[in-house]
């Protein structure tokens, strides 16, 4: 783990203990935490991330009996999705088809809880600017923590379309880790509402295990701990993806290690309007009346009357990105080289991304309606106007994906 750098290795522990004292004050057990010693402490979240492991990997908790969490984030590409597809076919038959692309699941470990006034931790920026809305999983931020977020698949009718926690209960009662479980639910199996519970905690421990989530092993990684060279085509594309006035892609994607040494997720957890374009390969977007706004909902309800915050979507990490064959929340691109080009010339050829209308006129930003469309993101490389010169050519383009693909992890020298 020495590609980690310096500052990880006390993140991590932080994390690991905070986990652990989370885990252990939710368990709810009769013994008051006072009580428990570290090592108790510890070994239980040990057994609930162990424990963890298997749900994640087990198709019995889907109604179908045909589909794990790991059939969407596979871990042979980060923990997203093992295809092409722009959403995935889930429900009891495996026929239908989810709203929104599957992110990658690693490197979350360190996301803030949702707020709409974030102000950087002293350890970063400014504490004394209001960064917006911040932080939460998922495209909008609707759940803060992986427990809460478990609980969403497991019961969608598209995901893993189970009828109720009672259902995934009876299932997990006849598996092979049953003993384990019950061990961690207080010795019964019988309260499904406290299994579940168990069950979704488990799964939450799981997603903190760093080997699996946050290993760092990057080339990134090794470079910045002085263990690997960048080509001159990867060291060009870092140098564009930092440049304020060419990539600019580091303001929200951040490359550079925290204040405290913290390795870099890029991510700022940020907000952001894209305008990527409509996807007609989502079926729910038949509809012309059906838009994804993201933050302004329809899947987060509680900031339905914030007209300012419609198309916006959280930033994602790029760490592995160059795994992925679908990008941006609508899944709209498949190749990372055309998801880079998007930024380049969204907005000096909007021809090239969007469809026209009836009267031959370009539909910039069809996945918005009119009325929110100027929330669009307009900061640089999105400062152009038709027909300017594109903020990245095509050889810059290319430096730019040959630089994204250092941030894959499993990287190993000599390769
Ligand atoms: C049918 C595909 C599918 C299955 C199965 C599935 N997920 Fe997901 N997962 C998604 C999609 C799509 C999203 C994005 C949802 C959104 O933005 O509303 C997501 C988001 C997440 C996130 C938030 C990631 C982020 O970047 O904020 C976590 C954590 C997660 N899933 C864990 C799980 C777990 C645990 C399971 C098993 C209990 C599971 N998923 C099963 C498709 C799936
Ligand atoms: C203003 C903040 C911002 C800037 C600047 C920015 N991004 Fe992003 N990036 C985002 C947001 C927000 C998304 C998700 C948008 C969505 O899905 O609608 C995203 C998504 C992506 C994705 C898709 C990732 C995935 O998992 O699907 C890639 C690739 C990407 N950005 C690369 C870049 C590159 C390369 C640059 C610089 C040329 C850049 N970004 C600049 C905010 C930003």
């Amino acid at each position: 783990m020495a590609a980690a750098g310096t500052g990880a290795k006390p993140l991590r522990l932080f994390l690991l203990v905070l986990c652990a004292a989370l885990l252990a004050a939710a368990a709810g057990e009769a013994r008051a935490d006072a009580e428990r010693s570290r090592a108790a402490v510890f070994a239980e979240a040990r057994a609930l991330a162990a424990l963890g492991r298997l749900l994640f990997f087990d198709p019995a908790l889907s109604a179908s009996g045909r589909m794990s969490c790991a059939s969407c984030h596979d871990p042979a590409f980060a923990y997203g999705p093992p295809n092409a597809l722009a959403v995935q076919l889930g429900g009891k038959d495996l026929r239908q088809p989810g709203v929104r692309a599957v992110p990658s699941l690693r490197y979350l470990q360190a996301i803030p809880q949702f707020t709409e006034h974030y102000y950087d931790s002293d350890e970063e920026g400014d504490a004394s600017v209001d960064n917006g809305p911040t932080g939460g999983l998922t495209w909008d931020g609707r759940v803060d923590r992986g427990r809460d977020q478990a609980r969403l698949p497991l019961l969608s009718p598209f995901e893993m379309a189970n009828a109720s926690p009672a259902a995934v209960v009876a299932a997990v009662r006849r598996a092979p880790y049953a003993d384990r479980l019950r061990r961690l639910a207080g010795g019964s199996l019988d309260d499904a509402d406290k299994v579940f519970d168990v069950l979704l905690q488990a799964l939450e421990a799981f997603e903190q295990s760093y080997r699996d989530f946050y290993p760092y092993t990057s080339k990134y990684d090794a470079w910045l701990a002085g263990k690997a060279t960048l080509s001159a085509q990867e060291a060009r594309g870092l140098a564009l993806f930092n440049d304020p006035a060419k990539g600019n892609c580091a303001h929200c994607h951040l490359s550079a290690r925290g204040n405290d040494g913290t390795p870099p997720q890029f991510t700022d957890y940020g907000f952001a309007a894209l305008g990527v374009p409509r996807n007609p390969a989502i079926p729910a977007n038949a509809d012309p009346a059906y838009y994804d706004l993201g933050l302004c909902g329809p899947l987060r309800t509680d900031l339905r009357d914030h007209p300012d915050y419609c198309g916006l979507f959280i930033t994602p990490t790029l760490r592995n990105v160059a795994t992925r064959r679908t990008f941006f929340h609508n899944g709209i691109f498949h190749d990372l080289t055309e998801a880079v080009a998007f930024y380049a010339s969204r907005d000096t050829d909007p021809a090239r991304w969007y469809p026209r209308d009836a009267s031959g006129a370009v539909e910039t930003f069809d996945d918005l309606p009119a009325a929110y469309r100027a929330n669009v993101d307009r900061e640089p490389p999105f400062d152009r106007h038709r027909g300017d010169k594109p903020a990245l050519s095509d050889a810059e383009i290319a430096d730019l994906v040959a630089f994204l693909k250092t941030l894959t992890d499993g990287y190993t020298a000599g390769k």
